[in-house]
């Protein structure tokens, strides 16, 4: 089965993008990352990231007609984007909602998910891990 991983705004810029938060990994390594722990636990990964807040709608959509599920990285998006809420409750394959940083040990208008309530679960603040955790959720989830 295939599990989507989307990714939002700014996250074409991880590895340069304020490193001391988000590391130094690029998406392309993240993106490794998650097709190697797809093949141990016999997903296939359709990787993407846009800037573009109703391309991941689209993809939501998508996903909804042709995946099993779905881990995403909204970003900053996460924290305004009723678009996402009504998508991800749009649709009937689990959603897990991750974050490289820890959002609630930041600025105070990171600590409210817009989509949080819409999806099965939250993973934030692990680095890079936050993505092999969130495939492991759906792992533990899925059939
Ligand atoms: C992020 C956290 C968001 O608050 C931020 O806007 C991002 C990245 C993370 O992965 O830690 O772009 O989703």
């Amino acid at each position: 089965s295939t599990i989507f991983v989307l990714n939002g705004p700014n996250l074409n810029a991880l590895g340069k993008r304020e490193p001391g938060i988000y590391g130094g990994h690029t998406l392309a390594d993240i993106e490794v990352l998650c097709r190697t722990e797809g093949e141990k636990l016999g997903f296939a990964i359709d990787f993407r990231q846009t800037n573009h807040e109703g391309t991941l709608v689209d993809w939501i959509h998508e996903a909804g007609e042709t995946a099993a599920g779905i881990a995403i990285n909204a970003g900053a998006y996460t924290h305004t984007s009723i678009a996402l809420h009504d998508a991800i409750r749009a649709i009937a394959i689990p959603v897990v909602e991750l974050h490289l940083s820890n959002v609630h040990a930041r600025e105070e208008f990171r600590h409210k998910s817009m989509i949080a309530p819409a999806v099965k679960g939250v993973i934030c603040g692990f680095g890079e891990q936050s993505y092999i955790l969130a495939l492991n959720a759906l792992k533990s989830i899925t059939k």
